[in-house]
């Protein structure tokens, strides 16, 4: 039996109107992704690819066209659906950091999880695990505004991650970090790949990155002009390696390897799911209900 994508988009198009004038942002778009991919998204600026991305998130409709998320339209979701679709099954990360300044790190990033019902101890337990798995432990009591730009992206990506998201859109992360940062911020992004099974979506124009996808989109004026597959991924560790598999080990923070931490993100399921992952589990979400009430 064929695999199905986890996004599968059809004859997509996007037009925006500024004043008079119609800019066509995306034209015809018709591609597959499958669960566990790394793929990148490739071309200059004005190409259409964060127009792309938002529309995979469900921030705008097409102006013609699908988009299903494992089988499901986003057209046929109301409005609720669609924020639950954002909150549990898409994380997203920008080029700026979205921060908030007046909370500290832990905050931040238990934020998203205020909407859903879940005790506070149990949002800090789950900030808590996502710190390590981003090696920002030591910096919880921080404010954003203490941390370098490359450690504020990466409580960014756990702040993304803390409703154990099937799919990662990062939309040029590593644009306001210097190199060394956006090395981190992308060793992170490959480990949630390869280690994670997250399917990551990377949208950039730094040819460097290329090495990592699995495939690569290539996109000019609104169009997927060529799709490239890259057999010989390559795992950080490994850059500039000329061959290299994914499935060669891969440690995410070279100081700590402590296998609990992986609890905290959950595989995603393999195929056509019911729901979303839970976070925390269903049985906890029990436990959970109760201790809101009490
Ligand atoms: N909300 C909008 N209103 C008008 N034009 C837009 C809007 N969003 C994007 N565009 C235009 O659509 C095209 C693609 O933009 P974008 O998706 O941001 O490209 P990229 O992310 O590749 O730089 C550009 O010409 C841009 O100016
Ligand atoms: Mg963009």
């Amino acid at each position: 039996m064929a695999k199905a994508p986890v996004i599968k988009i059809n004859n997509l198009s996007k037009k925006f109107m500024l004043g008079d004038i119609e800019v066509q942002a995306l034209q015809s778009v018709s591609l597959e992704i499958y669960s566990g991919e790394f793929i990148v998204f490739f071309g200059v600026s004005g190409c259409g690819k964060s127009t792309l991305m938002s529309m995979i998130a469900g921030l705008q409709p097409p102006s013609t066209g699908s988009i299903l998320i494992r089988g499901e339209d986003l057209a046929k979701l109301d409005s609720n659906e669609l924020a639950q679709h954002r909150r549990t099954k898409i994380g997203m990360v920008f080029q700026a950091f979205n921060l908030i300044q007046t909370m500290n790190v832990v905050e931040n990033i238990s934020l998203p999880l205020a909407f859903a019902r879940i005790s506070k101890g149990r949002r800090i337990k789950r900030a808590e695990n996502l710190l390590e798995i981003v090696g920002m432990s030591k910096y919880k009591n921080r404010a954003p505004n203490q941390l370098s730009g490359g450690q504020q992206q990466r409580i960014a990506i756990a702040r993304s991650l803390v409703a154990n998201p099937w799919i990662m859109l990062a939309d040029e992360p590593t644009g306001n970090l210097d190199s060394k940062s956006a090395d981190d911020v992308m060793r992170l992004l490959v480990s949630l790949n390869r280690k994670s099974k997250r399917t990551v979506i990377l949208i950039t124009h730094n040819p460097d990155y290329l090495q990592f996808a699995d495939r690569v989109f290539w996109m000019q004026d609104g169009k997927v002009i060529k799709v490239e597959a890259n057999a010989h991924a390559v795992t950080f560790n490994e850059k500039g390696k000329s061959s290299a598999s994914k499935a060669d080990s891969f440690s995410l923070d070279n100081e700590s390897k402590d296998e609990s931490k992986s609890e905290a993100l959950e595989e995603p399921p393999a195929e056509k799911p019911e729901t979303a992952p839970a976070t925390p589990k269903e049985t906890e979400n029990k436990e959970e209900e109760a201790e809101v009430k009490n």
